[in-house]
């Protein structure tokens, strides 16, 4: 049986690498598998969230997940934090989970800074609460972009040493990292060696999934480039980073290959290439974020969505973390 898990934190700002490096490919492979998708509230606390943008922002991500076409009926949306045995598997693994294992952890190195002291231990543990979530439903695929490909190896290494220490061999499947597309890294606006992310604190490094059609054309006309006309093969992109990005977006967004757009574009200026991303962007994200719209003025519809998502997760959930906990040598009387 093959079962995808993924998920998406709550902390605003849903960007276009969210959408292009995981949403959009989960609904091709919602065809083909029995699928959760998870709002990880729980994820998002790992910094300062005020709760009523939390809870706005929970909303909002299940609404871009039903208007980019994931079939809530068919699979789950969910929120992380209506599923309690996420937490109690989280614990499990901070116990199973090495310390070195998540010294390792380049996301923490970033996200924590220079004042690591300071970080929530939350932060810090994170990798095993997603562990949690993917192996709470013995999850096989996990459909990420490749930022999150460290944290699938640290899921698989805890998933490997459960089933040693307690004898249960083949109890956790090695949960399988699926990173395909023309955009598993969509990078920011203003610096081609920085990952597109929700938290930058410039608003032009991304586009949101809430941007209208003028913002967007505005934030492509001001990505940064440099002063060359574009090239007319791959490997012309080298060292040109904002360039790569454009094109990938590009090619992303027509559903083409990098080659083909490179081919497309050979010899232009930055200003014809982008005109044409940008009505390429709008073209493609319009449709969604109308439908985004419509569903955040019907929040009743949404909230209905994830409280059957919750009750139908939970319900997966119930008998694996009973096995576990039995397994553990929990009592239960
Ligand atoms: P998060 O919320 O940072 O991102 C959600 C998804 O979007 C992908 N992504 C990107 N893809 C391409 N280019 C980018 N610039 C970009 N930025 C983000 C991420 O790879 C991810 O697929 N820890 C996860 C959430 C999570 C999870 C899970 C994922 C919690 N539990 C279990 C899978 C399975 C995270 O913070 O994603």
């Amino acid at each position: 049986m093959s079962r995808i898990f993924s998920g998406i934190q709550s902390t605003g700002n849903l960007h276009l690498g969210n959408y292009l490096g995981a949403v959009r490919n989960w609904v091709q492979l919602q065809h083909d598998y029995e699928c959760l998708f998870c709002v990880v509230d729980m994820h998002a606390i790992t910094v300062w969230q005020d709760p009523a943008a939390l809870k706005a922002s929970t909303r909002e991500v299940a609404a871009a997940m039903i208007a980019s076409g994931v079939d809530a009926k068919k699979h789950i949306i969910f929120n992380q934090s209506q599923v309690p045995a996420h937490a109690e598997l989280a614990w499990i693994f901070n116990c199973v989970a090495r310390l070195g294992w998540l010294n390792r952890m380049t996301q923490f190195k970033d996200k924590a800074g220079k004042n690591r002291e300071n970080a929530s231990v939350g932060l810090y543990a994170y990798p095993n609460l997603m562990a949690a979530d993917i192996l709470l439903y013995k999850a096989t695929h996990v459909p990420v972009g490749e930022d999150q490909k460290q944290h699938l190896e640290l899921a698989r290494d805890i998933a490997q040493k459960f089933n040693n220490d307690y004898g249960v061999e083949d109890f956790f499947p090695l949960p399988e990292p699926m990173i395909f597309g023309t955009a598993t890294r969509v990078m920011s606006l203003k610096d081609g060696t920085k990952k597109m992310s929700k938290s930058d604190p410039s608003d032009l490094s991304r586009i949101t999934m809430t941007d209208d059609a003028d913002t967007i054309a505005k934030k492509i006309r001001k990505a940064k480039t440099d002063p060359e006309p574009l090239p007319d093969n791959a490997k012309g992109l080298e060292g040109r980073p904002e360039a790569a990005n454009l094109l990938g977006i590009y090619a992303a967004l027509s559903d083409t290959t990098l080659d083909e757009t490179i081919a497309k574009f050979a010899g232009e200026g930055f200003g014809t290439f982008k005109q044409h991303l940008a009505d390429l962007a709008v073209a493609k994200l319009d449709p969604i974020q109308g439908e985004m719209r419509r569903l955040m003025a019907d929040i009743g519809h949404v909230d209905a969505v994830l409280k059957d998502g919750a009750e139908r997760a939970r319900a997966m959930a119930e008998p694996i973390i009973a096995e576990i906990k039995e397994t553990v040598g929990f009592l239960n009387v």
